[in-house]
């Protein structure tokens, strides 16, 4: 596996490969990898011949007061990690190669950023939007993969793809979760032994709700929310959408979508009814 830190690195290697042929599949990511983002590299290696990983902890989706200074960086064990996997290529650029002296522009996708995530982290979709299109953009990939953890996140690339005529094609990939239903996270470390204990709860409850709402029960959420409550979550939200506009709805089908805080992690988690 090969190592860049600038784009002028990562347009080079990827116009060759191009040059022979050979069709490139992106994931970026903020690092601290774990299985749930090795599950994306499997995916880009089947997906096609080369596969591209982007590291970098993205400074414009946190909100001041979030957690970027402690957010996880592990450098090595990621880049490790990557090419015992057979990633070819990891771009693991610095801030001012992301965004040079000068840099302007900002790329907001209304109403799918607005809600949920959106609301509760205010600022932190136009970050991740303005990062994933100039990231898609400089990699020229002809698939990128995202998780279906981050549901949000996904309908808000797929829409931003399709608005700026990206050529690159967006592909999902489900959530992978420890045995007892926690989605991975790198924010999972944050966790107290008592706080890991309760976590798994979250997707405990969303599954209730599902089958609660396919049941007939119209409370499902208020049932699910009371019971995440009462377990010490503080929610930003439990709630019904619609799965690809994330308008709210009353009744399936659609995506149950929740967030909450345990201590200082916010853990996030989804369920398709
Ligand atoms: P990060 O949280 O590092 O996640 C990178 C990718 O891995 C995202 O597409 C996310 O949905 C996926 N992922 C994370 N945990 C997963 C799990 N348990 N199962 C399956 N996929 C999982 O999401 C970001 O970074 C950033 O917002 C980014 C898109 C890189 C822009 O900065």
């Amino acid at each position: 596996m090969r190592t860049v830190k600038t784009a002028a690195q990562l347009r080079a290697a990827v116009s060759a490969w191009r040059k022979g042929g050979d069709t490139v599949a992106f994931v970026p990511t903020m690092g601290a990898l774990h299985a749930g983002h090795m599950a994306l590299l499997t995916a880009a290696r089947l997906a096609a011949r080369r596969t591209v990983v982007s590291v970098f902890v993205n400074p414009a989706q946190f909100a001041p007061g979030e957690d970027l200074a402690r957010y996880p960086r592990r450098e090595k064990a990621d880049a490790a990690m990557l090419a015992d996997a057979g990633c070819d290529l990891l771009f693991a650029p610095g801030v001012e190669e992301i965004y040079p002296t000068g840099f302007a522009t900002t790329v907001s996708v209304a109403g799918l950023g607005d809600v949920l995530e959106g609301e509760a982290r205010p600022g932190h979709f136009d970050g991740v939007a303005t990062v994933v299109a100039r990231l898609l953009a400089l990699v020229g990939a002809n698939v990128s993969l995202f998780g279906e953890k981050d549901w949000q996140q996904l309908q808000l690339v797929r829409r931003l793809a399709a608005d700026l005529a990206l050529h690159t094609k967006i592909q999902c990939v489900p959530t992978v979760r420890e045995p007892d239903g926690l989605a991975l996270s790198s924010r999972n470390t944050y966790l107290t032994d008592a706080e890991r204990a309760v976590a798994p709860l979250l997707h405990t409850v969303l599954i209730e709700v599902a089958e609660g709402f396919r049941a007939g029960h119209t409370d499902a959420l208020a049932a699910g929310r009371a019971r995440l409550e009462a377990a010490s979550f503080r929610l930003d939200y439990l709630d019904l959408r619609d799965a690809d506009d994330l308008t709210p709805r009353a009744a399936p089908p659609g995506r149950v979508l929740a967030a909450g805080w345990l201590g200082i992690t916010r853990l996030i988690d989804n369920v398709a009814i």
